[in-house]
């Protein structure tokens, strides 16, 4: 069983954990996920290793609630156990002999995007952070991207702290001011994903983009987190989750990730009605 050594609340929707899972912590490299279930009846559900601390065995896992599974385990307190927590999973980001980085997060991809930014930084690359979120409430980790950026812009939608506007301000300031990046890493939704790629194809620029679509095995076999790149067909659990940005078909990756929206709400509701049950 996965013991949860400490809990963390970064804003009202996020939470970060750290789980004691010493063979996870053992091989875990930035850029890989895991698979968790809850207890015995939960669903599978894949989370980005947000951080790992080889010598005490933990993993840490940053997690947006937005659904069933992830209100399940944001009840989960410390001292309680997880039933499994599988991994590592997925190829690890590539950040052999790159110089000079701008890394761009938006919401809980900044999560996903930590870790890389802090491994580059270790390895002497320059990393130019950009980090995005609807408002201040929903900020996380600004000091954790400070720590490790030689540069940083927070940008909120609303202007409700940092700079007002999205992700693709300052990136596009930064190339047409001369930026000479070895690479774009972006991490968020995947309308984000794909303006950034936008953004930097003018100046033709390399762009890794981290693809989270539905996994159920995350192990290649049932062809669940499929998506078309470079007109082949690809699994995200094990060709990814990286892929080159421009090879993405980034429409047909949306139209897939609503296909099981209804359900998904069904079961967010039936969580819902059942918290609600246990605390009357
Ligand atoms: C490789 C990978 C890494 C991820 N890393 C993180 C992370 O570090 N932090 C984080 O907050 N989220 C991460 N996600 C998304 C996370 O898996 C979903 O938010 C979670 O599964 C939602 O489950 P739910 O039951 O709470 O919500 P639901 O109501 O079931 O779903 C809400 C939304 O979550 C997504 N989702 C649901 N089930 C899955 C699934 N089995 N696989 C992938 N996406 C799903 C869909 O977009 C869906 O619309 C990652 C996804 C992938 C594929
Ligand atoms: S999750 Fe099944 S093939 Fe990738």
């Amino acid at each position: 069983m996965y013991e949860i050594i400490s809990k963390r609340t970064l804003n009202p929707t996020v939470t970060m954990m750290d789980i004691y899972a010493p063979l996870v912590a053992k091989k875990a490299e930035p850029g890989q996920f895991i698979i968790l279930r809850v207890d015995e009846e939960g669903e599978r559900i894949p989370l980005t290793v947000a951080g790992y601390d080889r010598a005490a065995g933990t993993v840490k896992i940053i997690f947006q609630i937005v659904g069933a599974t992830t209100m399940k385990l944001d009840r989960k307190n410390v001292g309680e156990c997880l039933a499994d927590f599988c991994g590592p999973l997925g190829r690890a980001t590539e950040t052999d002999g790159l110089g000079k980085v701008c890394i761009v997060g938006g919401g809980v991809g900044c999560a996903i995007a930590l870790p890389v930014a802090q491994k580059l930084h270790s390895l002497g690359c320059e990393v130019h952070s950009v980090i995005g979120f609807r408002n201040k409430d929903l900020l996380i980790l600004e000091d954790e991207f400070r720590a490790c950026s030689a540069r940083l812009d927070v940008m909120t939608d609303d202007g409700s702290y940092g700079r007002k506007g999205v992700v693709t301000e300052p990136l596009k300031e930064a190339l047409e001011g001369g930026e000479k990046y070895d690479m774009v890493i972006a991490i968020g939704p995947l309308v984000m994903m794909k303006f950034v790629v936008a953004t930097a194809r003018p100046f033709g620029v390399p762009v890794t983009v981290s693809m989270n679509p539905i996994m159920i095995d995350g192990t290649g076999m049932c062809g669940g987190c499929r998506l078309t790149v470079g007109g082949s067909t690809k699994f995200a659990c094990v060709d990814g989750p990286d892929f080159d940005g421009y090879e993405v078909d980034f429409d047909e990756a949306m139209e897939r990730s609503r296909m099981y929206s209804d359900f998904e709400a069904r079961a967010r509701e039936e969580a819902c009605n059942l918290f609600k049950k246990e605390v009357e």
